[in-house]
């Protein structure tokens, strides 16, 4: 089964949000694999987002991803990397189509709530993250 990998934002967790965006990824279709509660360092935070190193937003994002708790997960369903964006919407949520997580509790760009994996290749990048081998171990024989 595909897999992704998910972070609901320290804004989501300060938002008191957490239980709720999980029931919409839950109703969804995704089964939540692997989940814990942690705060990153601004180190981890920095690793984590390295592709955006040198984006004039770089700063901010890793301030605010390591500004309190967020909420890695695991989840698994078909075709979960794409299905995961579309249940998110688009970064900005001014954007986001109407339904969408981002669209109906995100602030603003850089406060937006959820990550969600851009492809298939990353979302095994970034699980391995956040989750050794034993926590990503299949649920079932
Ligand atoms: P994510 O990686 O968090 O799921 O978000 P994304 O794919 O929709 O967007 P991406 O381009 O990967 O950007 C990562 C995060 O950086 C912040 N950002 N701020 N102020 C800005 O112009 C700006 N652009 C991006 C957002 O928090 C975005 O989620
Ligand atoms: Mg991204």
């Amino acid at each position: 089964m595909e897999r992704t990998l998910a972070i609901l934002k320290p804004d989501c967790v300060r938002k008191a949000l957490v239980g709720e965006v999980i029931r919409r990824i839950q109703e969804a279709g995704f089964v939540l694999r692997a989940l814990r509660m942690q705060r990153l360092t601004r180190k981890e935070a920095e690793g984590f987002y390295a592709v955006h190193q040198g984006r004039p937003f770089f700063d901010e994002l890793t301030a605010f991803m390591s500004s309190g708790p967020c909420v890695p997960m695991v989840l698994e369903k078909e075709n979960a990397v794409e299905d995961f964006r579309a249940l998110i919407g688009a970064t900005d949520p001014a954007e986001a189509a109407e339904g969408t997580i981002r669209r109906a509790f995100a602030d603003d760009k850089g406060q937006n709530i959820v990550h969600g994996s851009d492809s298939v290749a990353n979302a095994a990048i970034e699980a391995a993250y956040f989750f050794c081998a034993r926590e990503l171990a299949p649920a079932r024989d």
